[in-house]
Protein backbone atom coordinates (compact mmCIF):
# COMPACT_ATOMS: atom_id res chain seq x y z
CA UNK A 1 0.00 0.00 0.00
CA UNK A 2 2.59 2.38 0.58
CA UNK A 3 5.27 1.18 -1.61
CA UNK A 4 6.02 3.59 -4.91
CA UNK A 5 3.63 6.69 -3.10
CA UNK A 6 4.89 10.04 -3.01
CA UNK A 7 4.90 11.03 0.87
CA UNK A 8 5.53 14.41 2.20
CA UNK A 9 6.61 13.89 5.71
CA UNK A 10 6.11 17.41 7.93
CA UNK A 11 7.61 16.82 11.67
CA UNK A 12 6.18 19.60 14.15
CA UNK A 13 8.00 20.24 17.28
CA UNK A 14 7.14 17.65 20.31
CA UNK A 15 9.36 14.94 22.47
CA UNK A 16 8.07 12.66 20.11
CA UNK A 17 10.18 14.01 17.05
CA UNK A 18 12.92 11.10 17.91
CA UNK A 19 9.99 8.57 17.18
CA UNK A 20 8.94 10.11 14.01
CA UNK A 21 13.01 9.57 12.49
CA UNK A 22 12.05 5.64 13.20
CA UNK A 23 8.73 6.16 10.97
CA UNK A 24 9.94 7.85 8.66
CA UNK A 25 12.65 5.43 8.14
CA UNK A 26 9.74 2.59 7.81
CA UNK A 27 8.23 4.46 5.12
CA UNK A 28 10.94 4.45 3.11
CA UNK A 29 11.98 0.95 3.94
CA UNK A 30 8.53 0.61 2.65
CA UNK A 31 9.30 1.46 -0.65
CA UNK A 32 8.02 4.95 -0.05
CA UNK A 33 9.61 8.24 -1.78
CA UNK A 34 9.61 10.61 1.29
CA UNK A 35 11.01 14.06 1.31
CA UNK A 36 10.77 15.87 4.84
CA UNK A 37 9.73 19.35 6.25
CA UNK A 38 10.17 20.67 9.72
CA UNK A 39 9.28 23.33 11.93
CA UNK A 40 11.70 25.40 13.42
CA UNK A 41 10.46 24.20 16.70
CA UNK A 42 10.99 20.34 15.45
CA UNK A 43 14.37 21.46 14.54
CA UNK A 44 15.17 22.10 18.32
CA UNK A 45 14.20 18.05 19.36
CA UNK A 46 15.78 16.36 16.54
CA UNK A 47 18.64 18.20 13.69
CA UNK A 48 17.00 18.12 10.64
CA UNK A 49 20.47 16.68 9.44
CA UNK A 50 19.55 13.18 11.03
CA UNK A 51 16.68 13.19 9.04
CA UNK A 52 18.79 14.57 5.70
CA UNK A 53 21.03 11.58 6.29
CA UNK A 54 18.14 8.72 6.50
CA UNK A 55 16.43 10.14 4.14
CA UNK A 56 19.40 11.07 1.78
CA UNK A 57 17.35 14.13 0.78
CA UNK A 58 17.37 18.14 1.63
CA UNK A 59 15.00 18.86 4.20
CA UNK A 60 12.69 22.17 4.11
CA UNK A 61 12.84 23.91 7.15
CA UNK A 62 13.31 27.61 6.14
CA UNK A 63 10.53 29.19 3.70
CA UNK A 64 12.63 31.52 2.34
CA UNK A 65 15.88 29.75 1.13
CA UNK A 66 14.64 29.10 -2.31
CA UNK A 67 17.82 26.83 -3.75
CA UNK A 68 16.01 25.56 -6.40
CA UNK A 69 14.90 29.16 -8.61
CA UNK A 70 12.41 27.09 -11.12
CA UNK A 71 9.89 25.97 -8.21
CA UNK A 72 8.32 28.02 -5.29
CA UNK A 73 10.16 25.18 -2.29
CA UNK A 74 6.42 24.83 -0.43
CA UNK A 75 4.59 24.70 -3.08
CA UNK A 76 6.13 21.81 -5.19
CA UNK A 77 6.19 19.92 -1.96
CA UNK A 78 2.39 20.00 -1.64
CA UNK A 79 2.26 18.97 -5.74
CA UNK A 80 4.55 16.35 -5.87
CA UNK A 81 3.14 14.17 -2.69
CA UNK A 82 0.76 11.34 -3.20
CA UNK A 83 -0.36 12.02 0.63
CA UNK A 84 1.05 14.27 3.17
CA UNK A 85 1.59 12.78 6.47
CA UNK A 86 2.25 15.07 10.07
CA UNK A 87 3.86 13.31 12.56
CA UNK A 88 4.04 14.44 15.39
CA UNK A 89 1.76 17.37 15.22
CA UNK A 90 1.68 19.23 17.90
CA UNK A 91 -0.93 21.41 19.44
CA UNK A 92 0.30 24.10 18.68
CA UNK A 93 0.41 23.33 14.32
CA UNK A 94 -2.88 21.58 14.73
CA UNK A 95 -4.20 25.07 15.69
CA UNK A 96 -2.59 26.77 13.27
CA UNK A 97 -4.19 24.30 9.81
CA UNK A 98 -7.35 24.40 11.80
CA UNK A 99 -7.42 28.54 11.50
CA UNK A 100 -5.53 28.54 8.18
CA UNK A 101 -2.40 29.89 8.66
CA UNK A 102 0.68 29.80 6.72
CA UNK A 103 3.74 31.57 8.97
CA UNK A 104 6.46 28.85 8.29
CA UNK A 105 7.16 26.07 5.39
CA UNK A 106 4.96 23.07 7.07
CA UNK A 107 1.75 25.52 7.45
CA UNK A 108 2.77 26.88 4.17
CA UNK A 109 3.03 23.92 2.57
CA UNK A 110 -0.06 22.17 4.28
CA UNK A 111 -2.19 25.00 3.31
CA UNK A 112 -1.37 24.75 -0.31
CA UNK A 113 -2.09 21.04 -0.11
CA UNK A 114 -4.74 19.66 -2.28
CA UNK A 115 -4.40 15.76 -1.55
CA UNK A 116 -5.01 13.67 1.23
CA UNK A 117 -3.62 14.93 4.82
CA UNK A 118 -2.71 11.96 7.77
CA UNK A 119 -1.55 13.46 10.78
CA UNK A 120 -0.40 12.05 14.49
CA UNK A 121 -1.17 14.32 17.30
CA UNK A 122 0.99 13.92 20.55
CA UNK A 123 1.07 15.76 23.56
CA UNK A 124 0.24 16.10 26.83
CA UNK A 125 -2.83 15.03 28.14
CA UNK A 126 -3.86 18.34 29.16
CA UNK A 127 -3.11 20.20 25.89
CA UNK A 128 -5.24 17.43 24.10
CA UNK A 129 -8.13 17.46 26.01
CA UNK A 130 -8.58 21.22 26.35
CA UNK A 131 -11.65 22.10 24.49
CA UNK A 132 -9.91 24.67 22.06
CA UNK A 133 -7.74 21.63 20.79
CA UNK A 134 -10.68 19.60 20.07
CA UNK A 135 -12.75 21.68 18.32
CA UNK A 136 -9.26 22.35 16.11
CA UNK A 137 -9.18 18.49 15.66
CA UNK A 138 -13.34 18.61 14.89
CA UNK A 139 -12.13 21.43 12.44
CA UNK A 140 -9.50 19.73 10.71
CA UNK A 141 -11.84 16.62 10.43
CA UNK A 142 -14.58 18.09 8.88
CA UNK A 143 -12.17 19.26 6.26
CA UNK A 144 -10.84 15.80 5.58
CA UNK A 145 -8.01 15.75 7.12
CA UNK A 146 -7.61 12.39 8.94
CA UNK A 147 -6.19 12.47 12.23
CA UNK A 148 -5.22 9.29 14.62
CA UNK A 149 -6.33 9.10 17.96
CA UNK A 150 -3.11 9.24 20.33
CA UNK A 151 -2.23 6.52 22.82
CA UNK A 152 -3.23 6.62 26.39
CA UNK A 153 0.00 5.93 28.29
CA UNK A 154 2.51 7.50 30.18
CA UNK A 155 3.37 10.74 29.10
CA UNK A 156 7.19 12.42 29.26
CA UNK A 157 5.48 14.84 31.92
CA UNK A 158 5.81 11.53 34.17
CA UNK A 159 2.20 10.87 34.67
CA UNK A 160 -0.40 9.15 32.62
CA UNK A 161 -3.00 10.06 30.06
CA UNK A 162 -4.19 10.58 26.38
CA UNK A 163 -1.92 12.08 23.86
CA UNK A 164 0.97 10.00 23.80
CA UNK A 165 2.52 9.34 20.22
CA UNK A 166 1.13 5.89 19.44
CA UNK A 167 3.19 2.68 18.45
CA UNK A 168 5.18 2.48 15.07
CA UNK A 169 3.31 -0.56 14.41
CA UNK A 170 -0.41 0.78 14.75
CA UNK A 171 0.66 4.35 12.91
CA UNK A 172 1.42 2.12 9.80
CA UNK A 173 -1.62 -0.08 9.94
CA UNK A 174 -3.84 3.12 10.12
CA UNK A 175 -1.64 4.49 7.50
CA UNK A 176 -2.40 1.97 4.87
CA UNK A 177 -6.29 1.75 5.75
CA UNK A 178 -6.06 5.40 5.15
CA UNK A 179 -4.31 4.84 1.59
CA UNK A 180 -6.79 2.19 0.73
CA UNK A 181 -9.73 4.52 1.51
CA UNK A 182 -8.33 7.07 -0.87
CA UNK A 183 -7.87 4.97 -4.16
CA UNK A 184 -10.28 3.87 -6.29
CA UNK A 185 -10.83 1.12 -8.90
CA UNK A 186 -8.76 -1.26 -6.86
CA UNK A 187 -8.72 -4.58 -8.52
CA UNK A 188 -10.51 -6.77 -6.23
CA UNK A 189 -13.08 -3.86 -4.94
CA UNK A 190 -15.90 -6.09 -4.03
CA UNK A 191 -14.43 -9.59 -4.02
CA UNK A 192 -14.65 -11.29 -0.98
CA UNK A 193 -11.40 -13.22 -0.25
CA UNK A 194 -11.25 -15.76 2.87
CA UNK A 195 -7.66 -16.49 3.83
CA UNK A 196 -6.70 -19.38 6.35
CA UNK A 197 -3.36 -19.34 8.26
CA UNK A 198 -1.61 -20.76 11.05
CA UNK A 199 -1.11 -24.67 12.36
CA UNK A 200 -4.26 -26.23 13.71
CA UNK A 201 -3.84 -27.77 17.83
CA UNK A 202 -5.61 -30.55 17.84
CA UNK A 203 -6.31 -30.40 21.98
CA UNK A 204 -5.33 -34.09 24.23
CA UNK A 205 -6.38 -32.81 27.23
CA UNK A 206 -6.85 -29.06 28.67
CA UNK A 207 -3.11 -28.09 28.64
CA UNK A 208 -1.80 -30.30 25.47
CA UNK A 209 -2.06 -30.67 22.29
CA UNK A 210 -0.64 -31.38 18.69
CA UNK A 211 0.34 -29.08 15.90
CA UNK A 212 2.89 -28.20 13.24
CA UNK A 213 5.63 -25.78 12.47
CA UNK A 214 3.38 -23.82 11.04
CA UNK A 215 3.86 -19.78 11.93
CA UNK A 216 0.82 -18.08 10.38
CA UNK A 217 3.10 -15.77 8.73
CA UNK A 218 2.62 -16.65 4.90
CA UNK A 219 -1.47 -16.87 5.43
CA UNK A 220 -1.34 -13.50 7.36
CA UNK A 221 0.86 -11.78 4.21
CA UNK A 222 -1.64 -13.18 1.78
CA UNK A 223 -4.53 -11.22 3.71
CA UNK A 224 -2.84 -8.10 3.91
CA UNK A 225 -1.92 -8.27 0.20
CA UNK A 226 -5.69 -9.28 -0.83
CA UNK A 227 -6.95 -6.13 1.40
CA UNK A 228 -4.39 -4.05 -0.31
CA UNK A 229 -6.25 -4.98 -3.49
CA UNK A 230 -9.31 -4.03 -2.31
CA UNK A 231 -10.60 -7.12 -1.19
CA UNK A 232 -12.96 -7.73 1.95
CA UNK A 233 -10.44 -9.92 3.88
CA UNK A 234 -11.89 -13.02 6.12
CA UNK A 235 -8.84 -14.06 7.69
CA UNK A 236 -9.59 -17.32 9.38
CA UNK A 237 -6.49 -17.94 11.45
CA UNK A 238 -5.06 -20.74 14.15
CA UNK A 239 -1.72 -18.23 14.70
CA UNK A 240 -1.27 -16.14 17.95
CA UNK A 241 0.39 -13.46 15.80
CA UNK A 242 -0.86 -9.86 15.66
CA UNK A 243 -3.18 -8.90 12.99
CA UNK A 244 -3.76 -5.48 11.40
CA UNK A 245 -7.48 -3.89 12.56
CA UNK A 246 -8.50 -3.42 9.11
CA UNK A 247 -8.44 -7.49 8.58
CA UNK A 248 -11.73 -8.99 9.96
CA UNK A 249 -10.11 -12.17 12.01
CA UNK A 250 -11.75 -15.10 13.00
CA UNK A 251 -9.70 -17.23 15.56
CA UNK A 252 -9.87 -20.38 15.65
CA UNK A 253 -7.60 -23.69 17.55
CA UNK A 254 -8.71 -26.76 15.58
CA UNK A 255 -9.59 -28.62 12.21
CA UNK A 256 -12.61 -28.44 12.83
CA UNK A 257 -12.95 -25.42 13.96
CA UNK A 258 -11.35 -23.76 10.72
CA UNK A 259 -13.65 -25.92 8.72
CA UNK A 260 -16.79 -24.95 9.70
CA UNK A 261 -15.27 -21.09 9.85
CA UNK A 262 -14.62 -21.40 6.65
CA UNK A 263 -17.88 -22.94 5.40
CA UNK A 264 -20.23 -20.44 7.00
CA UNK A 265 -18.52 -17.62 4.87
CA UNK A 266 -17.89 -19.73 1.32
CA UNK A 267 -21.37 -19.23 -0.42
CA UNK A 268 -20.46 -15.80 -1.10
CA UNK A 269 -16.46 -15.54 -1.39
CA UNK A 270 -14.38 -15.21 -4.78
CA UNK A 271 -11.79 -17.18 -3.65
CA UNK A 272 -10.44 -19.16 -0.73
CA UNK A 273 -6.70 -19.11 -0.21
CA UNK A 274 -6.14 -22.19 2.29
CA UNK A 275 -2.41 -21.15 3.43
CA UNK A 276 -2.98 -22.70 7.26
CA UNK A 277 -1.02 -26.25 7.83
CA UNK A 278 -4.05 -27.96 8.79
CA UNK A 279 -3.64 -31.30 10.89
CA UNK A 280 -4.55 -34.49 9.47
CA UNK A 281 -5.64 -36.31 12.33
CA UNK A 282 -7.36 -35.02 15.64
CA UNK A 283 -6.78 -37.67 19.01
CA UNK A 284 -10.21 -40.08 18.97
CA UNK A 285 -10.90 -38.64 22.21
CA UNK A 286 -9.89 -35.22 24.06
CA UNK A 287 -9.97 -36.11 28.23
CA UNK A 288 -11.59 -33.11 29.99
CA UNK A 289 -9.52 -33.18 32.85
CA UNK A 290 -5.14 -32.80 32.92
CA UNK A 291 -4.08 -36.51 31.79
CA UNK A 292 -2.33 -37.99 34.82
CA UNK A 293 1.15 -39.55 34.33
CA UNK A 294 0.95 -43.36 33.44
CA UNK A 295 3.59 -46.19 32.56
CA UNK A 296 2.67 -45.25 29.02
CA UNK A 297 0.49 -44.20 26.55
CA UNK A 298 -1.26 -44.56 23.16
CA UNK A 299 -3.29 -42.07 21.61
CA UNK A 300 -5.87 -42.78 19.26
CA UNK A 301 -6.53 -40.47 16.06
CA UNK A 302 -8.93 -40.22 13.35
CA UNK A 303 -9.01 -38.34 10.64
CA UNK A 304 -9.64 -34.27 10.74
CA UNK A 305 -12.00 -33.03 7.45
CA UNK A 306 -9.49 -32.28 4.44
CA UNK A 307 -11.19 -28.52 4.32
CA UNK A 308 -9.64 -28.30 0.66
CA UNK A 309 -10.94 -31.00 -0.52
CA UNK A 310 -14.21 -30.46 1.07
CA UNK A 311 -13.92 -26.83 -0.63
CA UNK A 312 -13.15 -28.00 -4.50
CA UNK A 313 -16.35 -30.42 -4.25
CA UNK A 314 -18.80 -27.55 -3.18
CA UNK A 315 -16.91 -24.07 -5.51
CA UNK A 316 -18.53 -23.05 -8.58
CA UNK A 317 -17.09 -22.44 -11.49
CA UNK A 318 -16.68 -18.66 -10.40
CA UNK A 319 -14.94 -19.09 -7.13
CA UNK A 320 -11.27 -19.96 -7.29
CA UNK A 321 -9.77 -22.04 -4.50
CA UNK A 322 -5.81 -21.64 -4.22
CA UNK A 323 -3.73 -24.31 -1.89
CA UNK A 324 -0.77 -24.88 -0.56
CA UNK A 325 1.28 -27.81 -0.33
CA UNK A 326 4.40 -28.00 2.17
CA UNK A 327 6.56 -30.98 1.37
CA UNK A 328 10.08 -32.31 2.30
CA UNK A 329 10.33 -34.45 -1.08
CA UNK A 330 9.52 -34.34 -4.76
CA UNK A 331 7.14 -30.88 -4.37
CA UNK A 332 6.10 -30.63 -7.77
CA UNK A 333 5.01 -34.08 -7.90
CA UNK A 334 3.31 -34.10 -4.76
CA UNK A 335 1.55 -30.82 -5.88
CA UNK A 336 0.73 -31.80 -9.35
CA UNK A 337 -1.60 -34.53 -7.62
CA UNK A 338 -2.82 -31.99 -5.05
CA UNK A 339 -4.14 -30.01 -7.70
CA UNK A 340 -5.99 -32.62 -9.48
CA UNK A 341 -7.63 -34.13 -6.23
CA UNK A 342 -8.77 -31.02 -4.06
CA UNK A 343 -10.53 -29.50 -7.77
CA UNK A 344 -8.09 -26.58 -6.96
CA UNK A 345 -7.25 -23.92 -9.24
CA UNK A 346 -4.07 -23.28 -8.35
CA UNK A 347 -0.99 -24.82 -5.77
CA UNK A 348 1.59 -23.35 -4.35
CA UNK A 349 3.97 -25.93 -3.25
CA UNK A 350 6.86 -25.31 -1.10
CA UNK A 351 9.65 -27.20 0.60
CA UNK A 352 9.47 -27.26 4.48
CA UNK A 353 12.62 -29.14 4.47
CA UNK A 354 15.30 -26.46 4.60
CA UNK A 355 15.62 -23.43 8.01
CA UNK A 356 16.02 -20.29 5.52
CA UNK A 357 12.30 -21.01 3.89
CA UNK A 358 8.73 -22.26 4.80
CA UNK A 359 7.62 -22.81 7.91
CA UNK A 360 8.54 -19.60 10.69
CA UNK A 361 10.69 -18.25 8.19
CA UNK A 362 10.12 -14.82 6.96
CA UNK A 363 11.15 -15.83 3.61
CA UNK A 364 10.15 -18.81 1.27
CA UNK A 365 10.37 -19.81 -2.01
CA UNK A 366 7.65 -21.06 -3.54
CA UNK A 367 6.19 -23.15 -7.15
CA UNK A 368 2.93 -22.22 -8.60
CA UNK A 369 1.18 -25.22 -10.28
CA UNK A 370 -2.47 -24.91 -12.48
CA UNK A 371 -3.47 -26.94 -14.72
CA UNK A 372 -2.87 -24.92 -17.65
CA UNK A 373 0.26 -23.21 -17.43
CA UNK A 374 4.13 -24.55 -16.76
CA UNK A 375 4.98 -24.41 -12.81
CA UNK A 376 6.75 -21.04 -12.10
CA UNK A 377 9.12 -20.58 -8.88
CA UNK A 378 9.19 -17.65 -7.23
CA UNK A 379 12.50 -18.01 -5.81
CA UNK A 380 13.20 -16.98 -2.08
CA UNK A 381 12.37 -13.77 -0.95
CA UNK A 382 10.39 -11.84 1.52
CA UNK A 383 6.89 -13.21 2.62
CA UNK A 384 4.65 -9.78 1.59
CA UNK A 385 6.34 -10.73 -1.80
CA UNK A 386 5.02 -13.90 -2.11
CA UNK A 387 2.26 -13.09 -1.41
CA UNK A 388 2.17 -9.94 -3.88
CA UNK A 389 2.63 -12.15 -6.72
CA UNK A 390 -0.13 -15.18 -5.38
CA UNK A 391 -2.88 -12.26 -5.24
CA UNK A 392 -1.70 -10.78 -8.80
CA UNK A 393 -2.13 -14.06 -10.09
CA UNK A 394 -5.93 -14.07 -8.67
CA UNK A 395 -6.49 -10.49 -9.87
CA UNK A 396 -5.50 -12.28 -13.51
CA UNK A 397 -7.47 -15.58 -13.02
CA UNK A 398 -10.65 -13.80 -11.39
CA UNK A 399 -10.49 -10.89 -14.73
C1 LIG B 1 10.44 19.64 26.19
C2 LIG B 1 9.25 20.06 25.38
C3 LIG B 1 8.39 19.09 24.95
C4 LIG B 1 7.26 19.45 24.21
N1 LIG B 1 6.43 18.46 23.76
C5 LIG B 1 5.33 18.79 23.05
C6 LIG B 1 4.46 17.80 22.58
O1 LIG B 1 4.69 16.58 22.77
N2 LIG B 1 3.37 18.18 21.88
C7 LIG B 1 3.09 19.48 21.63
O2 LIG B 1 2.07 19.76 20.99
N3 LIG B 1 3.92 20.45 22.06
C8 LIG B 1 5.03 20.16 22.76
N4 LIG B 1 5.88 21.14 23.19
C9 LIG B 1 5.56 22.54 22.87
C10 LIG B 1 5.88 22.87 21.44
O3 LIG B 1 7.20 22.56 21.14
C11 LIG B 1 5.57 24.34 21.17
O4 LIG B 1 4.18 24.55 21.30
C12 LIG B 1 6.06 24.79 19.84
O5 LIG B 1 5.69 26.14 19.66
C13 LIG B 1 5.49 23.98 18.68
O6 LIG B 1 5.91 24.54 17.48
P1 LIG B 1 5.50 23.96 16.05
O7 LIG B 1 4.07 23.62 16.12
O8 LIG B 1 5.79 25.09 15.13
O9 LIG B 1 6.38 22.83 15.79
C14 LIG B 1 7.02 20.80 23.90
C15 LIG B 1 7.93 21.77 24.32
C16 LIG B 1 9.03 21.40 25.06
C17 LIG B 1 9.99 22.47 25.51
Amino acid sequence: MIKGKKIAFYVTGGIAVYKAVDLMRELIKRGAEVRVAMTPSAGQFVTPLTFQVLSRRSVSVDTFSEEDPSVVNHINIADWADYAVIAPLSANTLAKLANGLADNFVTSALLATAKPIFAVPAMNANMYRNPITQENIRKLAERRVTLMKPDIGFLAEGYSGEGRYPEKERIISELELFIRSNQTELPLEGEKVIVTAGGTRERIDPVRYITNDSSGKMGHALAVEAWKQGAEVILVTASPLAVPSYIHTIRVESAQQMHEAVLEEFNDAAAVIMAAAVSDYTPETRETQKMKKKEDLTLRFKKNPDILKDLGTKKTAEQCLIGFAAETEELVSYAKQKLRDKHADLIVANDVSQSDRGFNSDQNEVTLLTKTDNPRTLTLRDKSEIAGEIISWLINYID
